[in-house]
């Protein structure tokens, strides 16, 4: 297995325009177009930690705390909580900005299990994680609970 890396070798950041093809009646966007997004930064950012392709294996409940409207900007910040063996917990922090009021607001956080996987399409090891800051460390006993409850879940289905 190779060294390890950091959460900021993989963190990932990603902006999106909300536009009408992103939205319901209301002009808000559709959370489901919200979840694409998040699986898509989680997915580049745990591919860039385990240096191959990873799929998700599950996502957590999420919560939509603001509406979100056409011609307002999603930003969207992931990095690596926590990694097991074959897989990585990624958290998504997902803000709103409107563009014309200087508004930032935190919409939702996202926690998303992916494994990695060879080119076989089996799980194959993840490089370990490099823990600097207090919040990382704080952020991968967090995960270590929920991915507790996780297992525990997906023993019961
Ligand atoms: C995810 C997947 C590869 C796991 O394969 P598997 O044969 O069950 O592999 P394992 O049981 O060895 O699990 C591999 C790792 O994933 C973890 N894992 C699997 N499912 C999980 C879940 N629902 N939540 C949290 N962790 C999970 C295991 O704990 C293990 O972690 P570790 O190696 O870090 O200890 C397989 O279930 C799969 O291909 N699912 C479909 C993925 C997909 O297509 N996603 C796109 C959307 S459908």
């Amino acid at each position: 297995m190779e060294n390890g890396r950091t959460p900021a070798f993989s963190r990932t950041e990603m902006t999106e325009l909300v536009v009408p093809g992103d939205s319901n009646q209301l002009g808000n966007i559709l959370g489901g177009r919200l979840m694409h997004w998040i699986d898509l930064a989680a997915a580049i950012t745990a591919a860039r930690h385990a240096g191959h392709v990873a799929v998700t294996a599950s996502m957590d409940s999420l919560e939509f705390l603001h509406p979100v409207k056409v011609g307002q900007v999603v930003r969207l910040i992931a990095q690596v909580n926590w990694v097991g063996r074959t897989s990585m917990e990624i958290g998504v922090d997902v803000f709103r900005e409107d563009l014309h009021e200087y508004d930032v607001k935190k919409t939702s956080t996202a926690y998303l299990t992916f494994v990695a996987l060879n080119d076989e399409g089996q799980p194959i090891e993840v490089p370990p994680l490099i823990l600097e800051t207090k919040d990382e460390i704080d952020r991968f006993h967090q995960a270590e609970q929920r991915r507790k409850i996780r297992l525990e879940h997906r023993q019961r289905i």
